[in-house]
């Protein structure tokens, strides 16, 4: 079991090797107690009936698919709106990050870079780089003050970092507080990084689920020194078929292709058949997110209300995060009050170091499923702090 669960900046050593995942060690047992009332699932919650999909063809899913389905790419570029040439397929986002990093530093002539990784974040994104043997810095996102708004970034420390580093990794809706940037931020961090030749590679995972408002903005239309990285896991509710995409300029799209066919060969044939039966219809988990967030975001509110707890509410997605009250320490909470009434959330210290009192819900889930979990929350909730104000 490791001692941390946060995400592991530096570079790797020769005495530990590779760094745990450690929120992995924290959350794969809790998953696994199959608590009824989990509102820890970052992403969709949503059933496709794949059988239905794909009708009689399902039953070809192990057979060859080449020759036998058009250039899977089309999806994703008709979908974007992309040239083809500037897609590359692979296994799931977190594979993306691998594939990004070689494909960013191909043509660069020294062995071991400096990165910054902006924190809080996802594990493997700060880890990936160190794999390859790449120090990895961290540049923060900043709660904002008072808890409202945007949560922002620090510009001075940001450009020390960026002025080291040759290349940026960042989660424009950032896990686990849900809040995308502020315009005036990304408009900084693509001028900064254009003009200090610093490669930004985006993970961008959630932002499908402000595909329909007006300001979806991925990475890749920024500049050809932007990588946008995405797949069908969260807003697509498709974790299990392992189907991702980069999107790059034609030149690092290029060298992202060699990187996959080096580290991953080619995608599957069950992922790729699967896939082109939903791409078709993926409108229809956007309906699911914008159903879900209307029916259960209203429940959460009035309950963290009822205990005065301050909810910085992102206005996309699928997740945000609050800080309990009275101090109490959100792993505890987890493990005591929430396990007690079968509620399962995630503690915001697997994301950063020192997020020890941030809770992140998400409201993913159908909404009859959610309603008993706010309720039980609710309950949990109750203990918790009437047992920290008796003491
Ligand atoms: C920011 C981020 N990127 C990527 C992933 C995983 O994506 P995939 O399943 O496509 O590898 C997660 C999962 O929690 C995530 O939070």
């Amino acid at each position: 079991m490791a001692e941390s669960y946060w995400p592991v900046f530096g570079s790797k050593s020769s005495e530990s090797g590779i760094p745990r995942i450690g929120y992995l060690d924290w959350y794969v047992p809790r998953l696994e107690e199959n608590r009824p009332h989990n509102l820890s699932l970052n992403g969709m919650q949503y059933e496709w009936d794949i059988k239905d999909l794909m009708k009689e063809s399902i039953f070809e899913i192990a057979n060859h698919h080449i020759g036998t389905l058009k250039d899977p790419r089309i999806n994703v570029s008709t979908r974007e709106n992309v040239d083809v040439e500037r897609v590359v397929l692979c296994h799931g986002a977190t594979q993306g990050l691998h594939i990004a990093v070689c494909a960013a530093l191909a043509n660069n002539n020294q062995n071991n870079v400096t990165i910054a990784v902006e924190s809080p974040c996802y594990a493997p994104i700060v880890q990936s780089p160190q794999l390859f043997n790449h120090e990895v810095i961290k540049v923060r996102r900043l709660q904002p003050k008072e808890n409202f708004g945007h949560w922002r970034i620090d510009k001075q420390q940001w450009l020390e970092a960026i002025k080291k580093s040759a290349i940026l990794m960042i989660t424009p809706i950032l896990n686990p507080s849900g809040w995308d940037y502020h315009d005036d931020d990304r408009e900084w961090i693509v001028r900064t990084c254009k003009e200090n030749d610093v490669i930004i590679i985006a993970d961008e995972v959630y932002l499908d689920s402000k595909r329909r408002h007006s300001e979806y903005l991925p990475f890749y239309e920024l500049g050809d020194h932007c990588i946008s990285i995405n797949s069908l896991t969260k807003v697509y509710s498709l974790g299990t078929l392992r189907y991702g995409w980069i999107i790059a300029s034609p030149d690092i799209a290029e060298q992202a292709r060699r990187a996959f066919r080096t580290l991953g060969g080619m995608m599957g044939s069950p992922t790729l058949r699967i896939a082109e039966s939903v791409f078709p219809e993926l409108e229809t988990a956007l309906d699911k997110v914008q159903e879900y967030r209307e029916k259960n975001l209203p429940l959460l509110r009035k309950v963290l209300e009822k205990f005065n707890i301050s909810w910085n509410e992102p206005s996309h997605g699928l997740f945000g995060a609050f800080r309990l009250p009275h101090g109490i320490n959100a792993m505890d909470f987890i493990d005591r009050e929430c396990k007690q009434y079968g509620v399962l959330l995630v503690p915001g210290n697997m994301f950063e170091k020192g997020l020890d009192e941030w809770i992140r819900v998400a409201w993913s889930i159908e909404p009859l499923s959610f309603e008993k979990a706010v309720i039980n929350l609710e309950k949990a909730l109750f203990l918790a702090i009437s047992q920290k104000t008796s003491q």
